[in-house]
């Protein structure tokens, strides 16, 4: 058996002892937004550090744990803290994780990240749904040795964020007060870029004549390894600082965790209502 798959195995055979349910949705949540776990009936929890393989958590406003349970009546796999490329990890245990929930059973994928703003009609605490990407990071999860067992060699991307998932989030948004009340919910393209600094302002200018609406540090090498797998993807930007030229100004990590827990509750109630609704 290929290497990487054979470490994948030894995974979710450990995760297989604890943990017997059949996973709807995977959850992975970014920066400043990992709230939506308090709501989470929790089955099980199970650290970063004691599976088989999976990368070590070193940002600290990242938790580092698996959580299992129920949200909206579904089974949920939550990953409290994710990894990031800036953080030394390789393209490939960036994803591990991704991979290990879809062997587990889990047929959508729920991601949303903290990033900053290019659309000059976007503002700070605002959503973004994802509709596409571009990868700048300088490299990709599925280089090397393909696993035919989870997908194939070359995954179009015809649709890497799921129609019917975003026509079901828009149908939801309509529908609930709480969420158009004060709420400004955009549609764009996410660039992912590697950091760990944020961009100069000639940066945000190229990444404006690209026709990017948010710039983020993440989310890509998993909606890669998601689609490789045929696995549904929703993704949401929480909008955390302004990056159009005019307006940049220098940002803290505070501010940008402070940004980031203004728009949580509604990304969270937008995740909730969604996957009450997943058959
Ligand atoms: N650039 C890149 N990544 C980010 C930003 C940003 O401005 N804000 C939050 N994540």
């Amino acid at each position: 058996m290929e290497k990487e798959f054979e470490k994948l195995n030894e995974a979710l055979t450990f995760i297989r002892s604890f943990y017997k349910d059949k996973p709807k949705v995977g959850i992975i949540l970014g920066t400043g937004l990992g709230a939506l776990v308090n709501e989470v009936d929790i089955e099980l929890t199970i650290s970063y550090q004691d599976i088989p393989h999976f990368p070590l958590s070193t940002v600290e406003s990242h938790a580092g744990k698996l959580i299992f349970g129920k949200l909206s009546g579904q089974n949920v796999i939550v990953m409290q803290g994710r990894f990031h490329y800036y953080e030394g990890y390789t393209m490939k245990q960036i994803i591990f994780p991704v991979r290990v929930m879809k062997m587990l059973g889990i047929e959508y994928l729920f991601v949303s990240n903290a990033s900053g703003a290019l659309n000059p009609n976007y503002g700070l605490s605002e959503l973004m749904i994802l509709e596409d990407h571009i990868n700048l990071l300088p490299s990709n999860p599925l280089i090397g040795k393909n696993i035919p067992a989870l997908g194939v060699r070359f995954p179009d991307m015809f649709e890497p964020y799921c129609n019917k998932l975003i026509q079901l989030a828009d149908k939801i948004i309509q529908q609930n007060e709480k969420l158009t009340i004060k709420t400004k919910f955009h549609k764009g393209v996410y660039v992912s870029v590697s950091g760990p600094n944020l961009e100069t302002r000639a940066e945000y200018r190229y990444l404006r004549t690209i026709e990017a609406d948010a710039v983020g540090m993440s989310t890509v090498p998993e909606v890669i390894a998601a689609v490789h797998m045929n696995l549904p993807v929703f993704a949401v930007s929480v909008l955390t600082d302004l990056c159009q030229p005019e307006n940049v100004k220098p940002i803290t990590l505070e501010e940008v965790l402070q940004a980031a827990a203004i728009a949580e509750p509604k990304m969270a109630l937008l995740f909730k209502e969604m996957i009450k609704k997943l058959d």
